[in-house]
C-alpha cells in the first residue's frame, strides 16, 4: 500500500517576539534562553486567528498537491486548542478551503502530527479514503503563561499541513505510537464551566506546566527506544536514514539524539531557532521548510518523531 505526501504547506504569523522581547518583560537573558535551548525567536498570533493560519497552510499543501478541496476524503486538524471549543478546527477550515468531506480534530499533544499519520493509513488500508488534508495548526501563545520564564520562552504559533494519499510512490514503512499517562509532568487546565447543581470540581490553571527535566528524559529515552525498534523491525540501520524529522522541543534534546544515534548533524534539520516549540505542528512545518529548499527527494528515507503531553509519543520511518 503506497502513502505519499504530495504536498505541503505552512504559514507563521507576522508578530515576531525575540528573546531580547522576552527579558524586557520575564527575568531571562537572550544567553540563557540560546545556550539551554537553541531557541532565538518565534512568532505569535497578534490578534489573528489560528484558523487563518490552519487555512494559509492547507490551501499550500493543496495547491503543491495539485489537488483540489473537492477531491479530499477526510480532514485532520491536530491542535492542543483551536479557536472554538466546538466547531472543529477541521471543520472551520474546510469551510475556508471549500470542502464538504468529514472532518474531526485529534488532540494528542505535540505528537498530533504522527497519530495523524497513523490515522490516515488506516483510513487508506481500509479502503475508506484516498486523499486526505492534515493540518497541524498551533497557538501556543494562548497557553502559555507570560509571567512564567520557566515556560513562556519556549513556544510560538504556526501552522503546518500536507495532502498524503494512498497513491504515489511513497510507503510509510513503519509506525510506534506509545502512551506513558502521567498528568502531572506536562499539563494545562480547561475552564470548568458554571452549571450551578451539584458543585463545582476545583479549576486548575489554564497555563502550560512542565516539569522540564523530566520532559526531557521522556523525550530523548523515548526517541532513542523508538528509533532503535523501527530499524530493528524494518532490518534498515541508522546510516540509511536521509533525514532525522524531530519535535522541535529544544535543541538539546536533539543534541542528545543525534550524539547517542552517532549520526551527522547535517541529517537532523531544524527550525526551532527560528519558530519556538510549536507543538504538533512543527514537524509539518519543518518539512515544509525541507520542501522549499529542495531537501526532499523521492526514495529518500525519513525517521519522524515526536513526544508531548500525555506523556504520549509516536515515530514512524517513512520512505518518500
Ligand atoms: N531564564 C533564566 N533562568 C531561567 C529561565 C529562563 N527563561 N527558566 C528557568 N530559569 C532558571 C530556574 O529558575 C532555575 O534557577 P534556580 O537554579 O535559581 O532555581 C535555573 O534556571 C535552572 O532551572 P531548570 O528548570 O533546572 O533548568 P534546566 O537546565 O532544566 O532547563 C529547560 C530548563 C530548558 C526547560 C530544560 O529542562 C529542558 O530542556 N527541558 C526539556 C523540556 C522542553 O523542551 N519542553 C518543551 C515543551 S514540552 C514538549 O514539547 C513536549
Amino acid at each position: 500500500m503506497s502513502f505519499t505526501i504530495l504536498g505541503t504547506g505552512s504559514s507563521l504569523p507576522g508578530v515576531m517576539v525575540t528573546n531580547d522581547d522576552l527579558a524586557k518583560i520575564v527575568d531571562t537573558s537572550d544567553e540563557w534562553i540560546t545556550a539551554r535551548t537553541g531557541i532565538k525567536e518565534r512568532r505569535v498570533l497578534g490578534g489573528r486567528l489560528l484558523e487563518e493560519l490552519a487555512e494559509e497552510a492547507a490551501q499550500q499543501a493543496l495547491s503543491r498537491a495539485g489537488l483540489s478541496a473537492g477531491k479530499l476524503d477526510y480532514i485532520f486538524c491536530t491542535t492542543v486548542r483551536g479557536d472554538y471549543a466546538t466547531p472543529s478546527l477541521a471543520g472551520i477550515v474546510g469551510g475556508r478551503i471549500g470542502a464538504h468531506c468529514p472532518a474531526m480534530d485529534l488532540n494528542a499533544a505535540c505528537a498530533g502530527f504522527l497519530y495523524a499519520l497513523d490515522l490516515a493509513d488506516a483510513f487508506f488500508k481500509s479502503g475508506r479514503a484516498k486523499n486526505i488534508l492534515i493540518v497541524s495548526a498551533e497557538a501556543m501563545s494562548r497557553l502559555a503563561d507570560w509571567t512564567d520564564r520557566a515556560t513562556c520562552v519556549l513556544f510560538g504559533d504556526g501552522a503546518g499541513a500536507a495532502v498524503v494519499s494512498s497513491r504515489g510512490s511513497g510507503q510509510l514503512l513503519t509506525m510506534r505510537l506509545r502512551s506513558q499517562p502521567n498528568r502531572e509532568i506536562l499539563w494545562a487546565g480547561a475552564p470548568r464551566g458554571n452549571c450551578p447543581f451539584g458543585g463545582q470540581s476545583e479549576e486548575r490553571s489554564p497555563y502550560l506546566h512542565m516539569n522540564g527535566q523530566e520532559v526531557y528524559k521522556f523525550a530523548v529515552r523515548t526517541v532513542m527506544e523508538d528509533a532503535e525498534q523501527l530499524l530493528e523491525e524494518t532490518g534498515l540501520t541508522a546510516e540509511q536514514v536521509d533525514w532525522y524529522v524531530l519535535h522541535q522541543a529544544n535543541r538539546r534534546i536533539l543534541d542528545a539524539a543525534r550524539s547517542r544515534l552517532g549520526q551527522p548533524k547535517e541529517k537532523f534539520p531544524m527550525i526551532l531557532g527560528e519558530t519556538g516549540n510549536m507543538s504538533s505542528a512543527c514537524i509539518p512545518v519543518l518539512l515544509d521548510t525541507m520542501a522549499r529548499k529542495g531537501c526532499l527527494k523521492g526514495g529518500q528515507l525519513l525517521f519522524m518523531s515526536a513526544f508531548g503531553a500525555g506523556l504520549v509519543s509516536g515515530s514512524c520511518l517513512m520512505r518518500l
